[in-house]
């Protein structure tokens, strides 16, 4: 892997193009309290099953190589042999396009192995490096290395990983590499790069949260904790896993009423923000939201039975003595949702369906309203309704944080092949953006803007980030700043999903409208791994746009 990253700031004319486009959008979008969303194009030919942000603005998407020709033709008039593919046995469509925000175009890319239900995480100097899949693309990884023209695309690694990977989890660990957690029929883990042999370390967790024919603990929800174990939450609980030891040094309680929250009974889960870091133990917390019943994937399967979806939330301080998860109520039933954690620290529950399961053809009741979770106010307030969008997101859809503050939302498609007419949830070719409504016009004079450092810059652990700011109205209480690592997204979980909120050192006036505060960078690679992150100036909840600062 390349040693030194060479991210080249966006051209002058890129930057222009973004401002066009920022200022378009603020004049020609309806506004209200609960977000607004915006058709950004209309055939994307491949349907973003994988999603990641990387450093260049651009967003890598994904579906899968071995189920006939996409709507967008491979780079150069190129083509691929897929001897295997049982739709076309010459594929001369991409399978991956890259997005690229502030032109609102895209570019196909050239994936060569089948990337079904594969996993991925950005290393720390900015390349997406994405691992297994089925058939041909089990056992590979890919590597794609952000560039500022359109010279860049994949390359794949035969035998990267000792066994198939197929639904795993990712995570970027604090010395730069990534744990690959499960995948169905492996109830292990290993190492991106390769360990020393053996490098498949079996962990018993996995298959002890196995339900019979129905699995229920695929794409587990792995999150980084700060004292440096990997705390593991599949079907209905968690481990705290010391990796380098392979043992488990915690085990948690299951969620009350114990019904499965993960694939096919998908929910989804998110790391709070991180907060206090200079603390000894750090109160650090999990939301898990939405699920199935137990038995809904073999119903909907077998029975043409559609049951309703859990309709609560779970959360738990896991470096607690003792524990406990408190459950919630959200204001609907969700399956297959996406949780981001937006730059303000509040939680958006986007996409999904209310009834069914995951898995081709199963979820029903599509779910248009996104939910907006605000983890410190009291429980029973802690929901707000959003503004519902128009098209279904069911199955093998995603969500992405950019930036600018808004939730690029693609894919949804439930079926084995691309599928246009005479079902139930058409194949989703459209890009859609959800604004929060921080990004609404009304907050213009609350919203800071970052004038140093430059967009792209880099951080030691344990210094002092110096961020100097505008806000037009004036600060009226201590900003926030937040640190969001970019994370990898499929199946309605977000790998390596992060926000940290920094402590303070000062905070000073220096101009008009001119602000400087002075923030502590993480102390520690288990705060948070190496790597390129965005930051925020956030005041009274109204994020600036972000800047990328690569910790070191
Ligand atoms: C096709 O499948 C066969 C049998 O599983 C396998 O041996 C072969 O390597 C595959 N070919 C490609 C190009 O993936
Ligand atoms: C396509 O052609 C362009 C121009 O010749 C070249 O720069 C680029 O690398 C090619 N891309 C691929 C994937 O071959
Ligand atoms: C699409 O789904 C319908 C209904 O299940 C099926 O009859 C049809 O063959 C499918 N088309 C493709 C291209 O898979």
């Amino acid at each position: 892997m390349a040693s030194q990253a060479k991210p080249q700031i966006l051209s002058d004319i890129n930057r222009l193009l973004y401002l066009f486009l920022m200022l378009f959008l603020s004049i020609h979008v309806a506004s209200g309290a609960g977000g607004t969303w915006k058709l950004l194009l209309n055939n994307v030919g491949i349907s973003a099953m994988h999603s990641q942000l990387l450093i260049n603005d651009r967003v890598i998407m994904y579906d899968r190589s071995n189920f006939g020709p996409s709507q967008i033709s491979l780079p150069n008039g190129t083509c691929r042999n897929s001897p295997n593919d049982s739709v076309s046995k010459r594929d001369c469509t991409a399978h991956s396009i890259e997005y690229d925000v502030a032109l609102n175009r895209i570019r196909p890319l050239t994936v060569q192995s089948n990337t079904w239900c594969s996993s991925g995480g950005v290393t720390p100097d900015g390349t997406l490096l994405q691992t297994g899949g089925d058939k041909d693309g089990e056992r590979k990884a890919r590597l794609f290395y952000p560039c500022d023209d359109e010279s860049c695309d994949w390359s794949e690694i035969d035998n990267a990983l000792n066994v198939k990977r197929w639904y795993a989890s990712n995570h970027v660990l604090p010395d730069g590499r990534q744990i690959v957690v499960g995948g169905r029929d492996e109830f292990n883990f290993e190492f991106f790069p390769k360990t020393n042999a053996p490098n498949t370390y079996s962990l018993r967790f996995l298959s002890e949260t196995n339900d019979l024919d129905q699995e229920n603990n695929l794409y587990p929800n792995v999150f980084l904790n700060t004292d440096g174990n990997l705390f593991i939450f599949a079907n209905n609980r968690a481990i705290l896993l010391d990796y380098s030891k392979n043992t488990v040094v915690k085990t948690y309680p299951e969620i009350p009423g114990g019904e499965p929250r993960s694939y096919p009974s998908t929910g989804s889960a998110v790391l709070l923000p991180i907060k206090n870091l200079e603390a000894d133990v750090i109160e650090l917390e999990v939301l898990v939201c939405g699920g199935a019943p137990k038995g809904s994937y073999l119903l909907a399967l077998n029975e043409n039975t559609f049951v309703k979806a859990l309709d609560t939330c779970a959360r738990i301080k896991i470096n607690d003595a003792n524990p406990k998860w408190v459950l919630e109520k959200m204001p609907r039933r969700r399956i297959m949702g996406d949780m981001i954690v937006l730059p303000n620290g509040q939680v958006l529950l986007i996409n999904g369906g209310s009834s069914g399961s995951a898995g081709w053809e199963l979820g029903r009741e599509p779910v248009l309203n996104p939910d907006l979770y605000h983890p410190d106010k009291p429980i029973g307030s802690r929901f707000q309704v959003q503004n519902p969008s128009t098209i279904p997101r069911m199955y093998h859809s995603t969500a992405t944080l950019l930036r600018d503050g808004r939730v690029l939302v693609g894919g949804s498609n439930p079926h084995e092949f691309y599928n246009f007419t005479g079902v139930l949830f058409p194949t989703e070719l459209r890009l859609e953006a959800f604004s929060p409504s921080y990004l609404e016009s009304q907050y213009r004079n609350t919203r800071p803007r970052i004038m140093s450092p430059s967009l792209h810059s880099t951080v030691n652990y344990g210094g002092i980030l110096r961020l100097r700011f505008r806000v037009l109205g004036g600060v009226k209480s201590l900003v926030k700043v937040t640190m969001v690592f970019p994370s990898f997204t499929t199946h309605s979980f977000s790998m390596s999903q992060r926000v940290l909120v920094l402590d303070h050192v000062t905070s000073l006036r220096i101009g008009q409208w001119t602000y400087e505060v002075r923030v502590k960078t993480p102390r520690s690679a288990n705060l948070a791994p190496p790597g390129y992150y965005m930051v925020f100036v956030v005041n009274q909840d109204i994020p600036s746009e972000g800047i990328w600062v690569r910790l070191q």
